[in-house]
């Protein structure tokens, strides 16, 4: 993957996020929306996956079939809401590793405080995703790659559901080496940190919660 956005304007995920976004689209139909959407969006960031071959045997002959080459994929959530993303992803690519970080955000300096990391082994060897629908301000994205780095990981695609372009260019400016897949490019972020038009608090619409 060489550009570093891809925007994944494919009708069916422009249709589903439309409903999204929608205020009055409830928990169930969000849910069942984002996984929908993270089937297009895995399809998306797998696209220029590495490939081999390996001799199998059908039942008429032997032939050298195309398959994916290397260890097998790792995925990151970035807790919560990357959750609902990750769901998605696995449907298509079920024998990834999973990892999760958690972040918060410090209420004082804003900045992202990590209060959980578990990641799986060999992250060298693995292309890695990390999945958070909202890329807002950039600053939890770019912490949780720190954390991906220092476990050794050189190979990281970011994927989100909707991007701000001042996440966008935190994410440019701290990992240039990660290629970022979306379904859009909102205006703006507001005062408070939240994509505007967007689709509120992701984690909040996903779970249910206030
Ligand atoms: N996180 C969200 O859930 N929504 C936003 O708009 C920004 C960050």
């Amino acid at each position: 993957m060489t550009e570093h956005l891809t925007l994944v304007d494919h009708p069916l995920v422009q249709h589903k996020l439309s409903l999204m976004r929608e205020r009055t689209t409830s928990t169930n139909s969000f849910r069942r929306l984002l996984r929908e959407i993270s089937h297009l969006l895995a399809y998306e960031v797998t696209r220029n996956l590495p490939m081999t071959t390996r001799t199998i045997d059908t039942p008429l002959c032997p032939m050298d079939a195309p398959v994916i080459e290397g260890k097998k994929l790792a995925l990151v959530s970035i807790l919560r809401a990357g959750n609902g993303l990750l769901d998605g992803v696995l449907d298509l690519v079920p024998a990834a590793r999973v990892g999760f970080i958690g972040l918060y955000r410090d209420e004082e300096t804003l900045q992202p405080v990590q209060y959980y990391s578990k990641l799986p082994e060999h992250l060298e060897d693995r292309l890695v995703i990390a999945v958070d629908p909202m890329l807002a301000t950039g600053n939890s994205s770019a912490a949780a790659v720190d954390l991906i780095k220092a476990a050794g990981a050189t190979n990281i695609r970011f994927l989100c559901l909707l991007a701000a372009p001042e996440g966008i260019a935190r994410m440019k400016e701290a990992h240039p080496d990660v290629p970022i897949v979306t379904a859009a490019v909102d205006e703006r972020l507001n005062e408070q940190g939240y994509i505007v038009p967007g689709l509120g608090d992701a984690g909040d619409r996903m779970f249910g919660t206030k």
